[in-house]
């Protein structure tokens, strides 16, 4: 973890990628019956967790307000009834790269708290800001609601592209949930694996300059991107505020399924927004060569260009 949050030793309980701590959290802090408010659209994973633990699920749908995903307070409020136990936060946000800010998170912890909802918060993308008026805020460090009533995921393998090497920390400050989450790895989770370990602490201690050097050239790709897709017609592109994944506005093309056309037609691999849940987008991994990215932007635009 690169961004300032003071946190203790034993307040980590580490698991192999955070997936598992999804679902660890689903079934910790819901008991069967009980609900938790997913955001829509969202890294697929998010919605299997709740489905593999036997829990409720409801979707919190985000707002698209000029291509940045936002959340709608007032529906989140909505959907928390006397069964829904936890929240799902995913800051920075896949697919759509929000960076959601302490006046957002504060307005959340709020609602969470006056319904007493646990949070479990995946801020596994918060090394990967690419604006530089925007920080990454913890929502465990907002307050004491927040701390006492949350579990926090973070990891190495988005930053350091170390998704080989399945590793993740959960952080829960409350000693019961973290016992509890604990007790529920047993005989299921198995150990960290030691090579993911050691290969992460490299990262952390020595990669501080090479991650300098991938923000800035993040940075630059999104740029490229950006130009390249906004000068095809019934394509809108804002860009992530953090991340490498482009969340793509393909609605006024008309596609039914616009990841089967840059998958069939531009030779492009791109995964379809049904898949988070939210139709007429594409989601496109730009953490890539260059080079790479200049040939798909190319091919992109042949595609759209021979469409009749
Ligand atoms: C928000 C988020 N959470 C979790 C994951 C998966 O993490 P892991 O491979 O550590 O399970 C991803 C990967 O894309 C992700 O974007």
């Amino acid at each position: 973890m690169r961004s300032g949050w003071d946190i203790e030793e034993e307040w980590v309980v580490w698991v192999p990628g955070a997936v598992v701590a999804l679902n660890l959290a689903c079934k910790t802090a819901l008991a069967p019956g009980e609900i938790v408010v997913t955001p829509s659209p969202i890294y697929a994973p998010f919605d299997d967790a709740s489905e593999n633990m036997a829990r409720g699920m409801v979707k919190n749908f985000l707002i698209d307000n000029n291509g940045r995903m936002e959340l709608d307070f007032d529906a989140t409020e909505e959907l928390l009834c006397k069964d829904t136990k936890m929240l799902f936060f995913c800051n920075p946000h896949n697919p759509g790269g929000t960076v959601f800010n302490q006046k957002e998170i504060t307005k959340l912890v709020e609602i969470c708290e006056k319904h007493n909802v646990t949070i479990c918060s995946d801020e596994i993308h918060c090394d990967l800001i690419l604006q530089d008026d925007l920080e990454h805020f913890h929502l465990a460090s907002l307050n004491e609601y927040a701390k006492q009533n949350s579990i926090t995921i973070l990891g190495p393998c988005k930053t350091f592209n170390l998704a080989g090497f399945p590793l993740a920390a959960s952080i829960i400050p409350n000693k019961e949930l973290r016992e509890d989450f604990i007790r529920n790895t047993k005989g299921i989770v198995s150990h960290i694996d030691n090579l993911a370990f050691v290969a992460s602490t490299a990262a952390y201690k020595y990669a501080g300059e090479w991650h300098k050097e991938l923000i800035e050239y993040l940075k630059e790709n999104k740029k490229i991107l950006k130009e390249g897709l906004n000068k095809i017609d019934g394509l809108s592109f804002s860009g992530p505020e953090a991340g490498f994944l482009a969340w793509v506005d393909c609605r006024e093309t008309g596609l039914d399924t616009p990841g089967d056309f840059f998958i069939n037609h531009a030779g492009v691999g791109v995964y379809d927004g049904s898949w988070f849940g939210r139709e007429g987008y594409i989601r496109l991994n730009f953490g890539c060569p260059r080079s790479v990215l200049e040939e798909s932007i190319e091919r992109i635009q042949k595609a759209f260009s021979q469409r009749n």
